[in-house]
């Protein structure tokens, strides 16, 4: 089978592998036959490590398929199936799922960092990223790591959903709970950012800042509904000019850098909120004065996959999809193959694209 391999962490090219096999389908599990994958910041963030992940594996955590064999005492979906892939599964019977309602949180099934390898090289086990692994054409995954979606939504527009839109959308209405009438930056303009701009639109925010290097992304994030769009180092007049300088209600970091998650603290006004949803490295810190915690009383929250519930938020966002609510086709920057994949981590760095999909 054809996957993209990452062979080791610190690797900056995928390998192209035409012999990469499948374990078989246990119980419990379903192999999916991939359509799309998204291309995702998380997965140049296993390559470079910052994202702790096992190596050798197969990347691509954000796909929808085809579900192609289920495994003993699967009854939720069967062959046939189109399927978005949930990279955080829930379990459905732990705390989180249940009386917490944090299924997001869920450790069960949880498979960021390890999770069972379901690839083979060789005879060796290959972890999937996130126990995923979707840049390859068939994976296998526990049963709760698939929703079924209707026939008619475009594979594409599931896989979108399956990460970038979940998390940035989610971060917006779950975590932070952005309210109608207020004042939002969000800082980076990527598929996540795009997301969290849209799901800002959607909560009714009337101002809506986007913040990032690249001038093509300030032009795309006001396609998508920012009100305002700057460079990091225009936003202290605009908010000035925009909050009288207070700050804005809510801030949300969608790059994953200390700095940046520090001015998103920054400039959340006194009592709002800052939401963390960039995934930055394990060992480096962000620095806060003792006495700021307590004195601007300011909601410091991070965001797991948007805080979802995969089983019920998918179809909220594609209802939202289909009543034009959020553009996930003007997020497609690129449709490309699977061959296509080292150009099109250098697109992400270089800041070209929002998305890029690979469809097999
Ligand atoms: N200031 C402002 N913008 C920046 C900065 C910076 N210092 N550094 C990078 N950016 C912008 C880039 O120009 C790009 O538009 O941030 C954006 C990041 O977008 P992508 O690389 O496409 O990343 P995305 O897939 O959106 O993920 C963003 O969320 O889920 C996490 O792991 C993911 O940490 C990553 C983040
Ligand atoms: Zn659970
Ligand atoms: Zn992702």
């Amino acid at each position: 089978m054809r996957a993209a391999l990452l062979r080791n962490i610190g690797d900056t090219q995928l390998e192209m592998r035409d012999d990469i096999e499948l374990t078989a389908v246990g119980p419990g599990e379903v192999r999916v036959k991939i359509a799309a994958t998204g291309v995702c910041h998380s997965d140049l963030s296993v390559m470079n490590g910052t994202i702790p992940q096992p190596a050798p594996c197969v990347l691509g955590h954000e796909g929808a398929g085809i579900i192609a064999e289920v495994g003993e005492g699967v009854t939720t979906v069967a062959v046939g199936d189109h399927v978005i892939i949930a990279w955080s599964p829930p379990c459905g019977e732990c705390a989180y799922c249940g009386p917490r309602h944090q299924p997001n949180l869920c450790f069960n099934i949880q498979m960021v960092m390890g999770g069972t390898p379901h690839f083979t090289l060789d005879g060796a086990p290959v972890a999937g990223m996130a126990g995923a692994g979707t840049f390859a054409e068939e994976m296998i995954i526990p049963h709760q790591g698939v929703v079924k979606i209707d026939d008619d939504i475009p594979l594409e527009i599931g896989s979108l959903v399956g990460c970038g839109v979940m998390t940035g959308v989610g971060a917006v209405l779950n975590t932070a709970k952005v309210t109608a009438g207020s004042s939002v930056v969000v800082f980076g303009c990527g598929g996540v950012g795009i997301s969290c701009i849209m799901g800002a639109k959607v909560a009714g925010a009337s101002v809506i800042v986007a913040v990032d290097l690249n001038d093509g992304k300030l032009e795309d994030a006001k396609r998508f509904g920012a009100t305002h769009a700057c460079k990091p180092e225009e936003l202290e007049s605009l908010k000035a000019s925009l909050t009288g300088g207070e700050g804005f209600d809510y801030a949300f970091e969608a790059i994953g850098l200390a700095s940046t998650m520090r001015a998103s603290y920054d400039n959340a006004r006194r009592g709002g909120t800052a939401c963390i949803v960039g995934v930055g490295k394990l060992d480096e810190f962000v620095n806060f004065s003792a006495f700021e915690l307590f004195f601007s009383e300011k909601v410091l929250v991070g965001s797991y996959y948007g805080s979802a519930d995969v089983r019920t938020d998918f179809h909220k966002l594609l209802g939202l999809w289909r009543d034009g609510s959020l553009d996930l086709d003007g997020m497609i920057t690129r449709r490309i193959k699977l061959d296509d994949i080292n150009e099109a981590f250098e697109a992400m760095q270089r800041g070209e694209v929002i998305r890029q999909v690979i469809s097999f």
